[in-house]
Order: C-alpha cells, then sequence, then structure tokens
C-alpha cells in the first residue's frame, strides 16, 4: 500500500469522463495531500527560479515546492544547486531571508554549518566540552558528517530557467517537457541572458489547480476581461492554437492579436466597453519583437508549478506555491533580457502593470478563482462542466474550447488514481 493512500479519496470521480470535475477535487483534504506527493514531490520537475537571480557565486534565493522549503543557491564552483531548508539536526528551517549572498549555511539552533552544496561542515562540540581534565559529551565516535548533508534535489538548468526535483528518478527535463512544448519554451528563453525587472506577490483562496486551469481556458479572456476584449490583445476571434504534451499534462495557448473594436465576438459581451479610452495609450505602445515569430501572445501551463507569460511586450514567470486546498500563493517574476534598450525595458515594466494582483487583466482572473473556491465549498457534492468544444481533449486551431482542461484531468486522474 502507498503511504499517501488515505480515506475514500480515489472514489470520488465514478464516471469515467473528463468534462464533469467533481467539486471535491478542489476541496479535498486526502486529496490534495496525495497531490502533493505525486505531482510536487515525486516525478515532476519543478520551477525554483531563473539563473538571473543568482548571477554570484554565493547569491541565494529561498522559495518553496508544493509546501517544502528549498534554496536555490550557487556555489563557489559556480554550479547551481538546490538543498533542502530543513536542518539535518533538529528539523529547523534554518534559512529565514528571501535572498542574499553566503559563503555557507548556517543553522542558528545550535550553529551547524553546511556549504553552499548542503554538506554538513562543522557541527559544536563535536568531541564534547574539556572540564577538570575531562571530556563531557560530544557526538558518538560513528557520526560522520558526511552522513548528515542536507537534503539535495535533482537540478536542470535550460535558457536561464532552473528547475528542481525531490526525486532523482524523475524523467530528463526535455522529456518531460515534451518536443512541442519544449519548442514554445524555446522560443521565450532562447539562449538571451535574462534581466531580472521585479516581483509581484498574492495569495489567492482558491486551490492551486484552478490556477493552471485560468491559463489553459481560452473561453473566458475575452468575456472575463475588459481590458482583452476592448483592445483585442485576446478574444475569441483571434487566430490561435491550442497545444499540449502527449500526456496532456503542458499546454501552450498561442494566440495572434487582432484589431479589437466592435465585432461578432463583443455582441451582448458586458465586458466589452466600446467608449472605454486610455488616459495614457504608452500601456499599449506595443512593439512586435523578432523572437515572436507571428503569435503576439504564448501562455504556457508547466504542470504543476508554473506559467511562462508572454503577453505582447510583457514577458513573466508565474510560480504556483500552493498552501492547503484552498489557498496559493502566486510570485510573479517580470523579466527582460539583458539586449533589451532602455525603451524596451520601460515598455515592458509598463505593460507589467496588465498582470500581477492588482493587474488590468490579472485582477478579475484573482477574484474569479476566490469566488469559484467559496462555491465549491458551498456543495462539495456537486460538478463542475468543462465541455466546451467537446468531451475529450485534443489540440486545437481555435480557442472556443475548454479542451486543455479536459487534458489537464485526463493526466491528474491516472497520476492520482482517482
Ligand atoms: Fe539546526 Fe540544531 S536544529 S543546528
Ligand atoms: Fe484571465
Amino acid at each position: 500500500m502507498r503511504t499517501d493512500d488515505t480515506g475514500d479519496a480515489g472514489n470520488i470521480w465514478p464516471a469515467d469522463d473528463i468534462s464533469r470535475m467533481p467539486f471535491r477535487v478542489y476541496t479535498d483534504q486526502d486529496l490534495y495531500r496525495r497531490e502533493l506527493e505525486r505531482c510536487f514531490y515525486t516525478a515532476h520537475w519543478n520551477y525554483v527560479g531563473l539563473e538571473a537571480e543568482i548571477p554570484n557565486p554565493g547569491d541565494f534565493k529561498r522559495t518553496v515546492i508544493g509546501e517544502r522549503s528549498v534554496i536555490l543557491v550557487r556555489d563557489q564552483d559556480g554550479d547551481i544547486n538546490v538543498i533542502e531548508n530543513v536542518c539535518a539536526h533538529r528539523g529547523m528551517t534554518f534559512c529565514r531571508e528571501k535572498s542574499g549572498n553566503r559563503k555557507d549555511f548556517h543553522c542558528p539552533y545550535h550553529q551547524w554549518n553546511y556549504d553552499l552544496k548542503g554538506n554538513l561542515q562543522g557541527v559544536p562540540f563535536r568531541r564534547g566540552v574539556k572540564q577538570d581534565g575531562k571530556v563531557n559529551g560530544g557526538m558518538p565516535a560513528d557520526f560522520k558528517t558526511q552522513d548528515h548533508g542536507l537534503t539535495r534535489l535533482k537540478v536542470a538548468t535550460r535558457g536561464g530557467v532552473v528547475f528542481a526535483s525531490f526525486d532523482h528518478d524523475v524523467a530528463p527535463l526535455e522529456e518531460f517537457l515534451g518536443p512541442e512544448i519544449l519548442g514554445y519554451f524555446g522560443r521565450l528563453f532562447n539562449g538571451r541572458k535574462l534581466k531580472v525587472l521585479g516581483y509581484n506577490k498574492q495569495r489567492i483562496p482558491g486551490n492551486w489547480k484552478l490556477m493552471q486551469e485560468n491559463i489553459k481556458d481560452p473561453y473566458h479572456p475575452g468575456l472575463l476581461h475588459t481590458w482583452f476584449v476592448t483592445f483585442g490583445l485576446w478574444r475569441a476571434d483571434n487566430k490561435s492554437r491550442l497545444v499540449m504534451d502527449a500526456e496532456y499534462r503542458h499546454a501552450a495557448m498561442v494566440s495572434t492579436r487582432g484589431q479589437g473594436g466592435r465585432g461578432d465576438v463583443t455582441s451582448g459581451v458586458s465586458s466589452f466597453k466600446e467608449q472605454m479610452a486610455l488616459q495614457d495609450d504608452r500601456l499599449l505602445d506595443i512593439v512586435h519583437e523578432p523572437w515572436w515569430g507571428e503569435p503576439t501572445a504564448v501562455m504556457m501551463t508547466i504542470f504543476p508549478s508554473v506559467i511562462f507569460q508572454q503577453q505582447v511586450n510583457s514577458v513573466s514567470t508565474r510560480h504556483i506555491q500552493p498552501s492547503g486546498p484552498d489557498a496559493f500563493d502566486f510570485v510573479w517574476t517580470h523579466f527582460g533580457f539583458e539586449d533589451d534598450d532602455d525603451a524596451m525595458t520601460r515598455r515592458r515594466l509598463r505593460q507589467a502593470n496588465l498582470f500581477g494582483p492588482a493587474g488590468f487583466v490579472s485582477a478579475d482572473d484573482g477574484e474569479v478563482i476566490e469566488c469559484s473556491q467559496q462555491g465549491f465549498a458551498q456543495k462539495p457534492w456537486h460538478r463542475v462542466i468543462a465541455e466546451l468544444g467537446g468531451k475529450t481533449a485534443e489540440n486545437t486551431d481555435h480557442m472556443v474550447t475548454e479542451t486543455l482542461i479536459r487534458g489537464m484531468y485526463a493526466y491528474w486522474r491516472k497520476v492520482m488514481e482517482v
């Protein structure tokens, strides 16, 4: 029996379909614990950060995988390590700072000391303390520092992005992403050096999967978001493609901007505001960059932990950090490229105002996720309908479909044995 088998969580989804998700999928404590084990701690690569966040030896950043605290650190050899932030002695999460530069890590409780690869270097009073000519205490003779390092994670870097896994048997990153998603990944992270522009952080009181679903849901942007539908950045009549990996866990929503203004897709849509105009039209000062190719937006969902955003000139990573079944922290890292000129950096920063907790677009998403979770909690015996575009999952060349959400649940049911 697996250690994460709990209760009757496996039996909540009797029907053999992927278009109706039971509300309990978002609220159940046992299912959530199984998700942490199977989706975050085994068999998957998790996003931990950008190489540009730790450019120099000794630079570190504290982050999380699932609910486990980890440290991303560049050691004196220039190598990138990810180590668990739990002291080998009595378990303290010893690193309290968000980021910084260190020669080594020190646990404040009893001063155990670790190098930047996580090896235990020193233990105070290891050989006891001399008093009145005899030695008191100390560690047993068979205590070896090399047996008590920090937990080291497997690390993969690509295009300046760092992934890690507690599972040392995880498939290679490239295989995990699959060729199609890897292609879109390489479009954004094509080897140019990245430059971090800033962060947003928000806690969203909803299940973490709702964030993945939000970016696998091309149905809502042209309906919910006044900004998108009015200015034409993302609408159902845009040219588009929806692409998944072979397992259906990751996806890319690929779209080419249309003209905006009145059209079939705006008739009766209350969020369309024909009269709305910008006081400062630099917010829509969009410059086509050669690396885009045709699409003006590609939104990638990498299961389970991250979203890679390119929406015109605004690019970011969005890290999903679950905290219980009904909340997650959502951390946005807005970046640019080292070869951007000042005007492009300012443009990226201005367009970043569409996103983040108070973004002209993303504020809407945080709120609908919160309200969805409220509905789930209210009638846990009920279920979601995700049947737009059919009841199965496949790639499409339009966005009037919930196929990517169905795809994710086909995968989720398999991994979770639900
Ligand atoms: Fe870290 Fe004791 S708990 S040194
Ligand atoms: Fe949205």
